[in-house]
């Protein structure tokens, strides 16, 4: 193990409030903290207690003022509609300071919610950290997202406002945004004031009466200074699949956010001022907020957003023309982007076309690095391939190779070692530390570091039993995994019903909800099976009621018509099965953990309270089975 990383990590452990009350010193306070760790509440625990800055002053005001306004802050590249446009640390802060001006004069002011429904245009930046500037609460929606989990997310938020576009753009296809809106709007209860409409020259969104179009806000809106927040206060939720089918609103912070990112971004991701660095994810996910937004800014890095896929637009070639336009440092992505480029390129042939000077590392996370996706992307790019571990609720990586402190050799399989402050532990059941090498739950001592979710939104309780419950005094990761001899971790998958398709995490508790419902369902089950291409895929095994006249393949064309529609695209089903029966408990309980297992080729063993182990034999192929 590194000697740097060793003392550093030890030290974030033995002493935090020494380690972060020093890492404070990398952003900019308008009341410095003296309270590091507030402690006086567990499990509830509040970092720079009585700090007070603005996240949006830290990420662009203070860079201009410091002399650096002509510094390009953000490169924004449209692959879909071919148009690149950047914006220098001084316009950014000009169009942002603007639309504070909007946001205020709708009625936004601190504490207050605001919906963001856009898909990946600078505006979607500029709104989030306009809501930063005036001490609101942005909630990002992905816009994969169908209007009833939108609708869910509005319920739970009551947003002043809601920013949406007219449309967004899947390689090809043209998605309007603005009716999934209107629909969201008109299934949830709650009643924003107003909704600002982006109108793309792609489509003309229809306008309604209390909708705002954006740049008609903008030509005569006032410019709006950063106001002064608690470090406590919330910068943003982010919902999250929960695994009651329920999102969770993953609630961010100001302070601790702002020390833990500018302090990951240098040591972990090893990037700095003038820096190009290039978060290939999208604004409706964590990586999106923490590594596309706030944290590349903080730094007072150059950030790439890129509107496109990694493949078809226009080829797979598309990401090696980002980073040899633009000079890119460091490129970020999941695993799954780089599986669908060697799936399209195998030999690399696209590389030759492009100069890959100015890449240094690629880093990956969202689900997990797979040797054969590691060792492609190794030969190809020749740099070193950095997994990292991470999840919304962290909001930064709990485990990975600090490229910026203590780079180490790189195991294949592996995000290397906890990041300094996460005091991470594998546990058996009974919350007993296992030996090396033995797989366990992974849970990390409480307090949990700086930039860690606070509570879930509005939800104390379900904080608690969510996340503090199962091991006192723990944060239960909801992943399994183990450590081995040099200390290295090894992340092998959920132990609860998340499920990671493409990088994107879906509970398979909402999907099953959705089968559930259909007429012809007696009851299902819904697991996240091995795919080539995405990582997982979720497949529906559902048994039929006594006495419904209707045929499988309407049943199951109709159940993933009803997931598309009422979770979105990116939950689409890889397929439904009909089967006689489910493997349940004598006491009728579906042995779905014992169902995930074997779809994830883990060796365990079923219950012995199994009610008939035949019924388990059927359907094991059909778990392993990828077609
Ligand atoms: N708005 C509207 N629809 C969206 C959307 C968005 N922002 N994002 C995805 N969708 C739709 C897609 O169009 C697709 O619809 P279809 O089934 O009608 O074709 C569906 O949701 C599934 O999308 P996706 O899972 O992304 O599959 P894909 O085949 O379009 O692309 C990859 C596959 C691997 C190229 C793509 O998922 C990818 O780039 N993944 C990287 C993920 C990532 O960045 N994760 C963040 C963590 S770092
Ligand atoms: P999300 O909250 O969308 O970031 O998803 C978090 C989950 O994705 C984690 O709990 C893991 O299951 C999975 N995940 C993310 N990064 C990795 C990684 N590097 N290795 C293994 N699993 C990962």
């Amino acid at each position: 193990m590194g000697i740097a990383y060793d003392e550093v990590y030890r030290h974030s452990i033995a002493d935090p409030r020494g380690f972060w009350g020093e890492a404070a010193g990398l952003i900019d306070w308008t009341t410095t903290p003296s309270v590091v760790l507030d402690d006086a509440r567990p499990p509830f625990y509040r970092w720079f207690a009585d700090g007070e800055l603005n996240t949006c002053a830290n990420a662009l005001d203070r860079h201009v003022d410091a002399g650096h306004g002509d510094r390009i802050a953000l490169i924004h590249d449209s692959a879909v509609t071919g148009v690149v446009t950047r914006f220098t640390y001084a316009e950014l802060r000009e169009a942002v300071s603007l639309f504070a001006g909007v946001l205020s004069a709708q009625g936004v002011s601190a504490g207050d919610r605001v919906i963001i429904y856009l898909p990946m245009v600078p505006e979607a930046m500029i709104a989030m950290l306009a809501c930063a500037r005036i001490g609101a609460v942005h909630s990002v929606v992905f816009g994969g997202f169908a209007p009833e989990e939108l609708a869910a997310r509005i319920d739970d938020a009551k947003p002043h406002v809601v920013i949406t576009a007219s449309c967004g753009i899947e390689g090809r296809r043209i998605i309007e945004y603005k009716p999934m809106v209107d629909e969201a709007l008109r299934i949830a209860s709650h009643e924003p004031v107003s909704t600002i409409v982006l109108q793309r020259p792609q489509v003309q969104a229809q306008m309604g009466d209390r909708d705002i179009d954006w740049h008609e806000a903008m030509s005569t809106s006032q410019h709006i200074a950063p106001v002064t927040v608690r470090a406590t206060d919330p910068l943003y939720i982010l919902y999250t699949s929960g695994t009651t089918g329920r999102p969770k609103g993953i609630v961010r912070d100001n302070g601790g956010h702002a020390v833990a990112l500018a302090w990951s971004m240098r040591h972990v991701y090893d990037i700095g001022p003038g820096d190009v660095w290039w978060a290939a994810s999208d604004v409706g996910w964590v990586v999106g907020h923490s590594y596309i937004v706030y944290a590349p800014l903080i730094v007072g890095a150059t950030t790439v957003m890129f509107e496109g896929k990694p493949v078809g637009t226009p080829d797979a070639g598309a990401f090696w023309r980002v980073i040899s336009d633009h000079g890119v440092k460091g490129l970020f992505t999941a695993p799954t982007a780089i599986r669908a480029i060697k799936k399209e390129d195998p030999q690399g042939a696209l590389l030759g076309d492009y100069d890959m000077s100015s890449l240094e590392a690629l880093f990956l996370a969202g689900e997990r690095l797979d040797p054969d996706t590691y060792y492609w992307a190794t030969r190809m790019l020749d740099v070193p391939v950095v997994d990292n571990w991470w999840q919304t609720e962290t909001g930064w990586p709990i485990a990975a190779n600090l490229r910026g402190l203590d780079p180490m050799p790189i195991k294949p399989g592996s995000p290397t070692v906890a990041v300094p402050g996460f005091a991470v532990r594998i546990v058996d059941d009974a919350g007993v530390d296992v030996p090396e090498n033995v797989d366990g739950a992974i849970v990390i001592d409480l307090p949990l570091p700086p930039g860690t979710l606070p509570t879930l939104w509005g939800d104390d309780e379900r904080y608690v039993a969510s996340y503090l419950s199962t091991f006192p005094g723990c944060y239960t990761t909801g992943d399994g995994g183990y450590r081995d001899e040099d200390g290295y971790l090894f992340v092998m998958g959920r132990t609860d019903d998340v499920i990671n398709v493409a990088g994107h995490r879906l509970s398979t508790g909402s999907i099953e909800a959705v089968v559930a419902s259909h007429p012809a369902v007696a009851e299902c089950a819904v697991i996240g099976v091995h795919d080539p291409l995405k990582g997982q895929l979720p497949r529906a095994f559902v048994v039929r009621k006594a006495g419904v006249e209707m045929d499988d393949e309407t049943i199951h064309s109709q159940i993933k018509a009803a997931v598309r529609e009422r979770i979105g695209a990116i939950a689409s089903l890889k397929d439904v099965v009909t089967v006689q029966a489910l493997p349940k408990t004598r006491s009728g309980k579906i042995l779905r953990r014992t169902m995930r297992a074997i779809a994830d080729g883990r060796d365990e063993p079923a219950p012995s309270t199994i009610e008939d182990p035949a019924v388990l034999e059927r359907i094991a192929p059909l778990l392993r089975s990828t077609q």
